[in-house]
């Protein structure tokens, strides 16, 4: 699959299959992660895979929308380290381009994935500092629920002309 290709056909994937995740696939979903552009190439992530069912628990219950993590056999958690920062503030930026290099990567890789929002929501980024055990220079950004595909999805027709300008706003 090109990259064309997979960034129209990704959608979030919220049904697995009981199958174990292959680690060869994993480390190269978490690869496609470390080659996301950031910020003056700062690459302030880490990343924490998750595979233990009591940890899943805990995070679905710290998380009002991740009820899919009790399926999906593994998950991913994308941190931000303020102390690798070279531009400040950019992390969340970094981050994000990351999260969405899992989800190309996986779905390239015949896998499911969901982006489930933890940054900037305080409550959510609380309870996940305290399950993990992460300092303080480092900041949960997003989950990234993963597994084998068990649902199908359309390409939605999301192109809108409209939202294109050229040279100006008022063009
Ligand atoms: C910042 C962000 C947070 C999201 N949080 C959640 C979430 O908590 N739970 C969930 O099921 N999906 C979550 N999603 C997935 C969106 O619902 C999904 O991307 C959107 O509906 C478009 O569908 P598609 O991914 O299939 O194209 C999130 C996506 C983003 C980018």
């Amino acid at each position: 699959m090109n990259a064309i290709e997979a960034i129209f056909t990704r959608r979030s994937i919220r049904k697995y299959k009981q199958i174990k995740v292959d680690n060869e696939i994993l480390e190269l979903v978490l690869k496609s992660a470390m080659y996301a552009p950031s910020a003056r190439n700062e690459q302030p992530w880490h990343f924490i895979v998750i595979d233990d069912p009591d940890l899943k628990n805990r995070v679905m219950n710290a998380h009002p929308h991740a009820k899919m993590l009790s399926e999906a056999p593994v998950a991913i958690l994308v941190c931000g380290d303020k102390e690798l920062e070279i531009s400040p503030d950019y992390w969340p930026v970094d981050c994000a381009a990351a999260t969405q290099n899992i989800l190309l990567s996986a779905h390239a890789s015949g896998l499911g994935a969901v982006w489930l929002g933890v940054h900037p929501r305080t409550e959510r980024k609380k309870a996940i500092r305290e399950i993990f055990g992460l300092p303080s220079h480092v900041e949960p950004f997003s989950l990234v629920a993963i597994g084998v595909p068990d649902e199908q999805k359309d390409q939605p027709e999301r192109f809108k002309p409209e939202r294109i300008k050229r040279n100006s706003w008022n063009s």
